[in-house]
């Protein structure tokens, strides 16, 4: 195991009602004037709104909004709310919704306090300081947004989707994590959930650390769980335990507890993100349709790995003789486990296009490369992934 620093002061208040001390937590971390930022209708629909509203209102908190956030949140709203922001004088940040409205509200709280181009912090021309604190009521399981420091946003000049430096002053002071919030999910954002947790686990598990057995059977415990739970969930949509598991399990899959001491990879989120950029196809099923190709690409590298993950996590039989064989059945498990969940797992079925491959791996020179630790990657290897995801 590597040497680690581990800071997540993040206050969890879990479960059915818990969204009823938003305002109280709100004042417990110093904010008397909110931004409560918001996306679509659905927490209208949930009764999510009213619920925080209500508890704003009886902590005496006045509140503007920014609402209309959507997926893939991209630079407009981010300027638009830093300016309301300053201009209201907020001095806290309320995110209400899932990981796009979480990093669009992470986004203003570090741009407020900064004079130049909010964007400067995500290309490390200036560092992330002292960002507003913020607080989120999650309605979806799936980013781990609500544990985790840092924010993804989408620059419309360039159509730039990057991840920002990671800071723990990002990671929100409290979360409220009601799973019953997640039962109107529709199936198809349920199962992305599902997808992006156990990327943001493979992301780590798949890792050249020797000696990270802890961190490996964390691993190995949530993503059985997220593999059990959220077929239940697609059956029952208001299965109340299934939805919780994937609620802790999304912020356990993210907030790092299981990458502490080990090299971390991230190339399937980097060619992810380009996928999403592209096409505006939601995270989880650009990572449904990554994940598995560039495990394929990389297994050779470490056959053992793969094996164990495949007996571990799907409990196939190991092959002494022939590990490699094993480690290829885990990942045809996990290709089939997101066909199950009603994922695309090809480009064709994301509504991508081969002939665009050298256009994103052009596109995505502008961040740079080599990416990945388990194996780098380069443009080349970037391209043989993608085709590999052909089919
Ligand atoms: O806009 P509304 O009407 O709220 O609808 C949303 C949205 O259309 C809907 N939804 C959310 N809660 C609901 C609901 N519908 C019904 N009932 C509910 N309870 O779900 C749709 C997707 O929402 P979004 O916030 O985009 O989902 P998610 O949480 O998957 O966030 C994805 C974004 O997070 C980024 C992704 O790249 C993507 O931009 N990520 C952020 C990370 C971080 N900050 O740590 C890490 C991740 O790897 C990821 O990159
Ligand atoms: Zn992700």
């Amino acid at each position: 195991m590597e040497n680690f620093t581990f800071y997540a002061p993040t206050l969890f208040a879990f479960g059915d009602g818990e969204e009823k001390n938003t305002g109280a937590l709100v004042r417990r971390f110093g904010g008397t004037k909110v931004l409560l930022v918001f996306g679509g209708g659905s927490v209208k629909k949930s009764g999510a709104y009213d619920a925080v509203t209500a508890s704003l209102e009886q902590a005496g908190l006045p509140f503007v909004e920014l609402s209309g956030i959507q997926p893939n949140p991209r630079s407009g709203k981010v300027y638009e709310g830093i300016s309301l922001a300053r201009a209201e004088q907020v001095d806290f940040l309320l995110a209400l919704g899932g990981g796009s409205v979480i990093d669009t509200a992470k986004a203003i709280a570090m741009g407020v306090p900064y004079e130049g181009d909010f964007w400067d912090l995500f290309t490390g021309v200036a560092p992330i300081r002292d960002p507003l604190p913020l607080g989120t009521v999650l309605t979806i399981s799936a980013a781990g947004s609500e544990g985790s420091g840092n924010c993804v946003i989408t620059k419309e000049e360039g159509n730039l989707k990057w991840g920002s430096p990671k800071s723990d002053d990002l990671r929100p002071r409290f979360s409220v994590l009601n799973p019953r919030f997640t039962c109107t999910l529709p199936p198809y954002q349920t199962a992305c959930g599902a997808v992006d947790m156990l990327a943001h686990i493979c992301e780590r598990y798949f890792s050249n650390t020797p000696d990270v057995a802890l961190t490996d059977r964390l691993c190995e415990a949530l993503m059985k769980t997220i593999i059990e739970a959220a077929p239940r969930a697609l059956e029952h949509p208001a299965d109340y335990a299934a939805r919780a598991d994937l609620m802790w399990a999304g912020m356990l899959a993210h907030n790092n507890s299981c990458g502490v001491g080990r090299r971390q990879d991230w190339a399937s989120h980097q060619i992810g993100h380009e996928l999403s950029a592209f096409y505006d196809c939601a995270h989880g099923a650009s990572l449904a349709v990554v994940l598995p190709a560039w495990m394929s690409y990389v297994m050779p590298t470490n056959p053992a790995r793969f094996a164990r993950f495949a007996v571990e996590v799907f409990g196939c039989e190991m092959d002494p003789l022939n590990v490699e064989r094993t480690a290829k059945e885990g990942i045809k498990r996990l290709k089939s486990f997101f066909r199950i969940l009603g994922m695309p797992v090809t480009l064709g079925e994301l509504g991508a296009k081969t002939e665009d491959v050298p256009n994103l791996v052009i596109h995505r020179a502008e961040k740079g490369f080599p990416f990945g630790s388990f194996l780098e990657i380069g443009p080349a290897q970037m391209v043989d992934i993608l085709l590999l995801a052909e089919e």
